[in-house]
């Protein structure tokens, strides 16, 4: 190898072992590799070899030239290391033996579950909207077109209390106001009613895994005109889907409720085995969710909209079914026990 490619590069080295700032190592950098720099001045000077010797001193220049080039990205990774120690051992010290602070709190995860569902509906234009969890029978039943001894109360006892109201025991009982405070801007300015109601229900109910005298719901409507049960899987579908991050399908079945008309039973395909079969789905492939149909002629017209122009669907979402199926919650007396050893397992996994 020449000569002065042996030197300059024990010049090279020579020169970078005394570097101790960034600074100083771009100023190495430039007088080695710049446009003026010794390298690139060697490689200048080959125009006096011969063609045999320019192949040679031109390729152990730049074999020296991409040696110069790595050392210098090595230097400045270790200069950056060594800044960062600097900087952390200039911090404040802490005790070590402290015990860390560990009773940070978790949210529930039907609060999980409601929030994402909030979310979604929200981004589709859906509002939110709080109800109260005393409610009248009117709202409860005979805005619902179920009227006083109509069997449907049967699977509806709930808790009374003495001046005549009760406790909701499903979250369709805030239908009839949500009609009254948006059926103005329906019918004077064509705004679509959209809102999801979620909230915490009660029923006379002997409790076992799967059944709990007080559970949630979110119920959603949407009333326009020209509203079909195809918006009804639209919505249902992107929702969960979102909620349990995976194309999730979606099939009616018919049901029987007396506020709506057709009324369907919606089932998802089994977050297990996909649709497949497997002992979760009862081998059928498919998990009962969600309630919902057509809103009733008599419901709009209770809530002061005329059915022969608009129409609606509605659902009601049990909300603690679905946190029960999203977190795989066996038994549902977990979710109201109260017990932060199992219900702080759950964090926002946003
Ligand atoms: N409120 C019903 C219940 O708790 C569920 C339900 C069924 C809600 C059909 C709806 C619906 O909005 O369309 O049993």
């Amino acid at each position: 190898m020449d000569e002065r490619i042996v030197s300059l590069k024990a010049q090279f080295e020579a020169d970078l072992s005394k570097i101790e700032n960034v600074a100083d190592l771009e100023g190495i950098r430039v007088s080695y590799l710049g446009k003026k720099g010794s390298i690139t001045d060697l490689l200048k000077g080959m125009k006096d070899l011969s063609n045999e010797e320019k192949k040679a001193f031109g390729q152990d220049v730049n074999i020296l030239k991409n040696e110069a080039t790595n050392r210098i990205a090595e230097k400045m990774q270790e200069l950056k290391e060594k800044e960062i120690e600097k900087e952390i051992n200039s911090m404040p010290s802490f005790d070590v033996s402290m015990p860390a602070s560990l009773d940070r709190g978790s949210y529930h995860p039907i609060t999980l579950v409601q929030r994402q569902c909030e979310a979604v509906f929200r981004s589709m234009g859906f509002n939110v909207e709080d109800y109260s969890e005393v409610v009248t029978d009117y709202e409860c039943f005979e805005a619902l077109n179920i009227p006083k001894h109509h069997p449907a109360r049967d699977m509806q006892d709930t808790y009374y209390l003495e001046n005549g109201q009760l406790l909701k025991s499903h979250t369709s009982a805030a239908q009839n106001a949500i009609y009254k405070k948006y059926k103005d801007a329906l019918i004077n300015d064509g705004t679509p009613i959209k809102a999801i109601f979620p909230g915490r229900c009660f029923r006379n109910e002997a409790t076992d895994a799967c059944h709990e005298n007080t559970f949630f719901q979110m119920e959603g409507v949407m009333v326009d005109k020209d509203i079909s049960i195809s918006n009804l899987i639209f919505f249902m579908k992107t929702m969960l889907s979102e909620v349990f991050r995976k194309d999730i399908n979606v099939r009616l079945r018919p049901g029987f409720f007396p506020f709506v008309e057709p009324g369907f039973e919606l089932d998802i395909s089994c977050l297990i085995c996909g649709g497949e079969g497997c002992p979760s789905c009862k081998h059928s492939g498919w998990l009962e969710l969600c309630p919902c149909g057509m809103i009733h002629p008599e419901v709009l017209k209770a809530g002061g909209i005329d059915p022969e122009e608009y129409t609606g669907f509605a659902f009601g979402l049990g909300l603690t079914r679905l946190a029960m199926m999203k977190y795989g919650v066996k038994d549902i007396r977990d979710l109201n026990g109260g017990s932060l050893k199992s219900l702080s397992q759950f964090t926002d996994d946003e």
